[in-house]
């Protein structure tokens, strides 16, 4: 089956499978292997991404579902998204990584979330088996405090 949609800005078609992973889409045709597999089962958030503009995870989501829309990869974030994480002790084997980049950078970009949840609430999705959940949030509450300051510059 021929499906068309929008990935990381740019219009592609695929011929696939209308049920297959689009998870195994992004990592193995397409070459996009910055989305990890974890779990494989919807419990882990290793492999989001976003769909129209929200996070979902990769692994759930047939590839029918995605015709005519748009799915935006870790390989799309600008890099300056990253540092906070990265510099924050948040890594270590890698594989939660791009999950929790994704989710925190869509966070980041809806601080009022953090009016109704705290931030370990709003990760609580990822789950990392290295390094512990506090790298983590303080990553994510230096990326918070980055975007607030060159906001106010
Ligand atoms: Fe998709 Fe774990 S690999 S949620
Ligand atoms: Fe290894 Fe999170 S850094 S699972």
């Amino acid at each position: 089956m021929e499906i068309a949609f929008k990935l990381n800005g740019e219009q592609v078609t695929v011929q696939t499978e209308p049920t297959a992973r689009l998870l195994d889409l992004l990592r193995y045709p397409l070459g996009l292997t910055g989305t990890k597999e974890g779990c494989g089962e919807g419990e882990c958030c290793a492999c989001t991404v976003y769909l129209d503009g929200d996070p979902v995870n990769a692994c759930l989501v047939p590839v029918f579902q995605v015709r005519g829309r748009e799915v935006l990869t870790i390989e799309a974030i600008d890099r300056h998204s990253l540092e906070p994480l990265l510099q924050s002790g948040a890594t270590q084997c890698g594989a939660c990584t791009p999950g929790v980049v994704m989710m925190a950078t869509w966070v980041t970009t809806r601080p009022h979330l953090l009016e109704q949840f705290s931030a370990r609430e709003l990760m609580a999705g990822n789950l990392c088996r290295c390094t512990g959940y506090d790298g983590i949030i303080e990553g994510l509450q230096a990326a918070l405090d980055v975007d607030g300051a060159e906001d106010g510059a």
